[in-house]
């Protein structure tokens, strides 16, 4: 390039620059960072999100109708929960047909659409993959049960039982019972992890994998970013089918506990995230995983030994601490942060009780789900939200159990009833029913929704919805924010939890109270290259600030600062 062309390029690239970091629309930015690593991802459960056609269940012209919202407090991708074509025995965990959308949910075309909304507003649209089973109505276990010699009757996993009455072996579905339903016609039983409508497809055939990699080109075509895969520590099997060791104790389901060492997290599953990765990166395409990690090896597993299998391997060990420890937390991070890959951080979704109860006292929940948003997304890695985490929603648990929609709900009765408390309808306003539908919706909505909703809260300056905004965008364009290392601070302090995240010489240092009490601290910064540093606030709970190098906070108070030389 000649060199009168630099003026002009310098300030090309000042103007890119000073543009939003959230429009990334390269492949990758300076840092080598892909969109996903700069993406804020936001869980929709499409039941529960918004009803365009009042029938009482949400849709994708629902979703669609949510775009700008969803702009405005600064999600980047939605993760749908499953909308295919299912009789939905697990409310759409049970596929009929991967390459559809259910007739409840819309149209193709509908669909089309909600993609073309979402690239106005720069919202990816993220599908949901259940791969290690199908739906018991899908054509192709229909056709695999019709006969022993039916064309897909390896797709699935048949095998004789070990005598008259007995399954083939010891292992138990997790949402109760064996894992084995006998067939009477053909005499076998079919294994199925989850329910028994949910039969295991088999992956050691080839045909399965084929068939299930081309779903993803399918939807990669039209216009999906990237999958959320369901299950993945599920997939394999071993062949030879021994019994699980069996542990004292049962589970909610009234079931013995076993160690499910031979149907649960195979080395064959790398192969399969492998494979699948590697059709994801034509399309520049992310997969986060379902991956319920009980230690850090096995997190860093699943990025692959050559970051060739799931760039997003969900980190679920911050939704086992449900207590505000800071040490707990600091522990977890530095694991996650070593651990190689792009962490990647989740408080809640349609499987656990909200966030909201979760780490809430009781009495400071409000505060305390401010408090969480401004931890979770101001850590060095991704975020996936779950919707309504950002309004405060709570669990809206059943009372009765004839009331319980969620089949291990009633199943599992008073100990355990059921995830529907968790998937309640968006909280839109203060119409009926939260603004989600006119129409009693499937779930019903808490009285607190009176409170806790969209509208109500976007006008309180002090709102759980303005204190994620806030925090989002300047996730977005703060430097240090979206690039910079992770440095925890003050590590033997119990109550305020803080970290430095810092980026080319900038930095910003997020202080957050975990207790109930007012808390102190002071910071020296000299060894991170700032002698005489000063605290500039950028987000801050009203009671929050800083004298010098001291920060004062209030009860669960927040106090995010710039630091500057
Ligand atoms: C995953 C889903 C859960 C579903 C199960 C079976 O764990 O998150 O909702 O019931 O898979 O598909
Ligand atoms: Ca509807």
């Amino acid at each position: 390039m000649s060199k009168r062309f630099y003026p002009i390029l310098s300030i090309l690239l000042a103007i890119a620059s000073s543009l939003p970091l959230a429009a990334q629309t390269k492949s990758v930015d300076t840092e080598g960072h892909k969109w996903w690593q700069h993406a804020v991802f936001y869980e929709i459960y499409p039941r529960s999100f918004a009803d365009s056609n009042n029938d009482g269940i949400g849709d994708l012209k629902g979703i669609t109708s949510k775009m700008a919202y969803l702009h405005d407090l600064g999600v980047d991708a939605i993760w749908i929960s499953p909308c295919f074509p299912s009789p939905q025995v697990d409310f759409g965990y049970d596929v009929s047909d991967y390459e559809n959308i259910d007739p409840m949910y819309g149209t193709l075309a509908d669909f089309e659409g909600m993609v073309a909304e979402g690239k106005t507003h720069g919202v990816r649209i993220i599908l949901d993959f259940v791969v290690n089973h199908s739906s018991d109505q899908h054509q192709w276990f229909v056709d695999s049960k019709s006969s022993r010699s039916a064309q897909h009757r390896d797709w699935y996993i048949w095998r004789d039982g070990k005598g008259p009455g007995q399954p083939p072996n010891n292992w138990i579905s997790t949402f109760g019972g064996s894992a084995w339903k006998l067939d009477p016609a053909t005499n076998q039983y079919y294994y199925h992890y989850f329910y028994a409508e949910q039969p295991d497809l088999n992956w050691r055939n080839p045909a399965v994998e084929k068939a299930m990699l081309d779903t993803t080109r399918w939807w990669y075509k039209r216009g999906v970013s990237g999958f959320r895969l369901d299950a993945v520590d599920t997939l394999f099997e071993d062949p030879r089918l021994p019994d699980n060791p069996v542990l004292p104790g049962t589970n909610k389901q009234g079931d013995p506990n076993t160690d499910e060492i031979h149907n649960k997290k195979l080395p064959e599953v790398h192969d399969v995230l492998k494979k699948l990765r590697k059709v994801a990166d034509e399309s520049d395409a992310v997969l986060i995983g379902e991956t319920w990690t009980s230690n850090i090896d096995e997190l860093k597993e699943y990025y692959g030994s050559h970051d060739n299998e799931l760039q997003m391997p969900m980190d679920f060990m911050f939704t086992t601490v449900d207590k505000l420890s800071p040490p707990e937390f600091r522990r977890q991070i530095a694991q996650v942060d070593a651990a190689g890959g792009w962490p990647v951080f989740v408080i809640s979704n349609h499987d656990k009780v909200r966030s909201y109860n979760r780490y809430g006292d009781g009495k400071n929940n409000d505060a305390i789900a401010k408090l969480m948003g401004a931890f979770y997304l101001t850590l060095r890695g991704t975020p996936i939200m779950y919707y309504g985490e950002e309004l405060g929603m709570e669990n809206n648990d059943p009372k009765r159990k004839e009331d319980v929609k969620d089949p291990i709900g009633r199943t599992g009765w008073p100990q355990e009833v059921g995830r529907d408390g968790e998937r309640t309808p968006m909280q839109w306003n203060t119409d009926t029913n939260a603004g989600f539908s006119q129409k009693d919706p499937w779930l019903p909505v808490p009285p607190s929704s009176k409170s806790h909703n969209a509208a109500t809260e976007s006008k309180d300056p002090n709102s759980v919805l303005n204190m994620y905004k806030k925090v989002l965008a300047l996730r977005h364009t703060n430097e240090a924010l979206v690039e910079g290392s992770y440095t925890a601070l003050n590590e033997d302090d119990t109550n305020v939890m803080s970290y430095l995240r810092s980026y080319k010489g900038k930095a910003v240092l997020v202080a957050l109270n975990m207790s109930a009490s007012p808390s102190k601290a002071t910071f020296n910064l000299a060894d991170k290259g700032f002698a005489s540093a000063n605290l500039k606030s950028l987000v801050a709970t009203p009671q929050s600030s800083a004298k010098g190098m001291e920060v004062t906070l209030e009860p669960f108070g927040v106090f995010i600062a710039e630091v500057s030389k």
